[in-house]
């Protein structure tokens, strides 16, 4: 069989708040620590089903600036996580062509675990069949205003350059389709300048039981919907004038 060479930048950028860990455990009597291990099942699920259904790019909300609030021993199991899907983890991606980034801020992480992060990142540069980017200890409003600081420096400066500055990437494409399961309808500082046109779709499956129906269904819902970009319905986008 042929395998798809198309560029990770032609296919869907999808982005997804894995939301309801802790309530899917708790409604079991389990510990909401279980929630987030069932949690990383659902990503090695998603991430295989993702190639198969047009995905290129998937970026995953895995710890906001915000999560630093939760119990301390909630948040260093979180990091226990992390550490163990970097490190068991790899191999199956780089077997898989997937190309894993880890996006948001590095220096508060547990030591050991930034230079797990760049490991991995090293390790599966090559994969072309999926782009997997993790965000940890992440705030889209951070990312931003990071930008606009290194932006200050600069004489002239185009969205392209801007997004580059945002994102850490050369051509990154736009989030086409935001995801955020367990029913809450926010975007809690996911994305917010690569998600600027992102249709959304809220589901109320918890993350632990959302599975690649789930993700199809999603992606059934997203084709079926017209993405004008500010333009007409059927006639082709014009240029917008420069600033
Ligand atoms: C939201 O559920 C989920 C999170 C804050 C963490 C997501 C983390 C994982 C899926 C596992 C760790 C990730 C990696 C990459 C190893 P919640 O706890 O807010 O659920 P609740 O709203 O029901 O309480």
């Amino acid at each position: 069989m042929q395998s798809d060479v198309t560029p990770a930048n032609e296919k869907l950028h999808v982005g997804i708040i894995m939301d309801g860990n802790g309530r899917w455990a708790t409604r079991r009597g389990l510990s909401r620590v279980r929630g987030h291990e069932a949690g990383v099942e659902t990503i090695r699920r998603i991430v295989e089903a993702a190639p198969k259904q047009g995905i290129g790019t998937l970026t995953l909300y895995a710890f906001s600036t915000d999560n630093w609030r939760r119990p301390k021993a909630e948040v260093a199991a979180l990091m226990t996580l992390l550490r163990f899907y970097l490190a068991n983890e790899v191999q199956s991606l780089v077997k898989n062509g997937v190309r894993l980034s880890v996006i948001g801020r590095r220096d508060r992480l547990p030591e050991g675990i930034a230079a797990a992060i760049a490991g991995a990142e090293r390790v599966t540069a090559h994969g072309h069949a999926l782009h997997l980017r993790i965000a940890v200890d992440y705030s889209a409003r951070d990312a931003i205003l990071n930008a606009a600081a290194k932006a200050a420096a600069l004489t002239s400066l185009t969205r392209e350059a801007f997004s580059q500055l945002v994102t850490g990437e050369v051509g990154l494409r736009d989030v086409d389709l935001i995801i955020r399961t367990s029913g809450e309808k926010r975007l809690s500082d996911f994305l917010l300048w690569e998600g600027a046109y992102a249709e959304l779709h809220f589901t109320e499956r918890m993350w632990p039981e959302f599975d690649s129906a789930d993700l199809a269904d999603a992606l059934a819902s997203f084709h079926r919907r017209e993405r004008r970009f500010g333009g007409l319905q059927s006639l082709p986008l014009e240029p917008a004038p420069s600033l």
